[in-house]
């Protein structure tokens, strides 16, 4: 619970923790460009490196590794303009961008951008009825021509469904062709395991606001032999992969949220786990037509996501009628010039449009109570009954 609200959007964002809201205070009331050479800039720059170091020690990578950026978004698209930019100069022929077809809009604009206003060729990873990306299918695309492909991009996991990709597999299969693998891992941090060194990865995404950070700041984790083309140009800052004066206050207190997050995470997952098993059961005795959308298996998703169809029901309208009751979730569709499009992660599913369209998205995380879970269970039932009885008065030629 959060105030009065029942909080089940903790995908879309977390509260932040208050250890980070005192140190991003403490870290505001500082004084000092990071860049400066005087005292108030070194001491600037202090905080700025130790938190690389930290975020670097919770993520297994090299504090040298460790890029900050503005957030999700824009370590997403300095990894896939980047790395394709740097690896199509060196050779023209590497036009082909592999990406699974239920990334975050993050990396699938960014990806379509490339092919739009740069002639890149995509291919879409597909994925099965669990949202899990076929890696046959990636190790053949590959293995077809491995001197065209630019870069893959996999998230790591899912942001509507849970679901948790091959990571490591994909790994072999690329590194193998020496083909450079990108991984938006802004749902992972702090809910799984993240070892970037061990992953073999080349570019992972990290976000504060998933974790319980600031909004606004996050980092790319980028091996330091790997070519990227910046896509900011100005100051130099960040290996020159990032320029523009680092926020130093941020940068702390997404620091302190990952180390947090990732020393508690094994707990938490246990913890948010079990919650959202209750959910997933309370959801099922209430609606027993509703289906559940994404991988069961408890080690083949994130611990904190339920995803559910409710049959002959609007998204958005069960979305509204819960916020009503006083409970915040998601429906996972996008809004394109006012018209609700259903999810681009559940069609890929092969969930047909019209299931997808009545999918809502619960999501816990480090504030979820037990109460939480039981007020959505007692409203769930009557809110699909009145979203239902809508539908069926709304639909052309049905009274
Ligand atoms: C998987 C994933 N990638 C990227 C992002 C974007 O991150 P940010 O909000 O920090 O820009 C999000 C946020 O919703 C996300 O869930």
């Amino acid at each position: 619970m959060t105030g009065t609200r029942v909080y089940l959007d903790h995908a879309a964002t977390t509260p932040v923790l208050p250890e980070v809201v005192d140190v991003v205070a403490a870290r505001l009331r500082m004084l000092g460009n990071p860049s400066s050479l005087h005292a108030s800039g070194r001491a600037a720059r202090k905080v700025v490196e130790e938190s690389r170091e930290s975020i670097a020690a919770a993520l297994g990578a090299r504090p040298g590794e460790v890029v900050f950026t503005a957030g999700g978004t824009e370590a997403d698209n300095l990894a896939v303009k980047g790395l394709y930019w740097a690896r199509h100069a060196d050779d023209p022929r590497r036009v082909r961008i592999l990406a699974s077809a239920v990334e975050h809009h993050a990396v699938l604009d960014a990806v379509r951008w490339l092919a739009d206003a740069e002639g890149a060729e995509v291919e879409w990873l597909p994925v099965d009825q669990r949202g899990r990306v076929d890696v046959d299918v990636l190790r053949s695309a590959i293995e077809r021509d491995p001197a065209s492909v630019a870069l893959v991009t996999v998230m790591w996991a899912n942001n509507e469904v849970g679901t948790v990709q091959p990571v490591e597999e994909i790994v072999q299969i690329a590194r193998r062709q020496g083909v450079p693998v990108h991984t938006d891992a802004v749902q992972a941090v702090g809910h799984l395991p993240v070892d970037f060194g061990g992953s073999g990865l080349d570019a992972l995404t990290v976000s504060g606001h998933k974790v319980g950070g600031p909004v606004g700041v996050g980092a790319l984790l980028v091996r330091r032999d790997l070519d990227v083309v910046p896509v900011l140009h100005g100051g130099g800052q960040e290996r020159d992969l990032r320029s523009g004066t680092i926020d130093a206050a941020s940068v702390a207190g997404l620091a302190l949220a990952v180390e947090m997050a990732t020393a508690s995470g094994a707990r938490t997952a246990v913890r948010i786990g079990r919650m959202r098993d209750d959910l997933v059961s309370a959801v099922m005795a209430a609606v027993p037509a509703a289906v559940r959308n994404g991988d069961p298996e408890p080690t083949g998703a994130l611990p904190g996501i339920a995803n559910f169809s409710f049959p002959e029901c609007d998204g958005e309208s069960l979305l509204l009628l819960l916020d009503a009751q006083g409970i915040e979730c998601s429906t996972g569709s996008a809004c394109t010039a006012g018209v609700a499009e259903p999810s681009h992660v559940l069609l890929a599913m092969g969930i047909p449009p019209d299931v997808a369209q009545g999918s809502l998205r619960f999501s816990l995380g480090h504030t979820s109570t037990a109460a939480d879970v039981t007020a959505l269970a007692r409203a769930i039932g009557p809110v699909v009954e009145r979203a239902r009885a809508a539908g069926v008065i709304n639909r052309p030629g049905v009274r």
